[in-house]
């Protein structure tokens, strides 16, 4: 069996995030192919290009669990009908310094959750755009709008409702086949 490290973006910063909840849902309900690991960005300073010659430690640990990673998940909320701010600037540190784009041929996929109706579907369109102009190879398919109703995750990552958890099941499937796809025709390090 081969093992492949996905490295998940948590988008939300605050303590009570849902969609923490959905990524702990998602780490319960991998494939055992995919070993998943957070990658944390909240330390990260305002991006800027003057940090380009000489990035701070936080952001060059940052950018190196990327580069350790075969895949990247993004778990995101929907702030006013995009990504949340702390997730575009960490996705700004990674691109940076130009030449050396952390996301440049490395799978992803998106996915997240919020109490609308329609589960964060224009976040993820952006995060999408965004990510394809870092040409990262994104899962097209399955796409996955999660509507988040009180008590659908406990707080240890367990989701209560059948249905949702065997989509859920069914959406890591697919990320783990996804990723291999992408790395039999672009491995790593090549
Ligand atoms: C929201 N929320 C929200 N929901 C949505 O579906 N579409 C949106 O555009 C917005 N906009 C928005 C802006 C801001 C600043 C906040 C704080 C919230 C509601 C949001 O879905 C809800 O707060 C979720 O709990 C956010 O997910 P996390 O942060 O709990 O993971």
């Amino acid at each position: 069996m081969t093992t492949y490290h996905v490295g998940y973006f948590v988008g939300s910063l605050a303590k009570g995030s849902i969609n923490r909840l959905l990524a702990k849902a998602l780490v319960r309900l991998a494939p055992p192919e995919l070993k998943l690991h957070e990658i944390a960005f909240k330390e990260l300073p305002l991006y800027s290009y003057d940090y380009d010659a000489d990035y701070p430690p936080v952001a060059k640990a940052f950018k190196q669990a990327i580069a350790d990673s075969d895949a990247i998940l993004f778990v995101t909320p929907e702030y006013n009908r995009s990504i949340p701010g702390g997730l575009k600037n960490a996705i700004d540190w990674a691109s940076r310094p130009w030449g050396q784009n952390s996301f440049a041929r490395k799978p992803s996929g998106v996915i997240g959750t919020s109490p609308g109706s329609i589960g964060t579907a224009v976040a993820q369109s952006h995060l999408r755009g965004v990510l394809c102009f870092c040409n990262s190879p994104l899962m097209n398919n399955v796409e996955a709008y999660i509507q988040f109703k009180p008590g659908l995750i406990t707080a240890d990552g367990e989701v209560t409702n059948e249905d949702t958890a065997e989509f859920l099941r069914n959406y890591m499937t697919e990320l783990h086949a996804f990723i291999v796809r992408v790395l039999t025709v672009l491995p790593r390090n090549t």
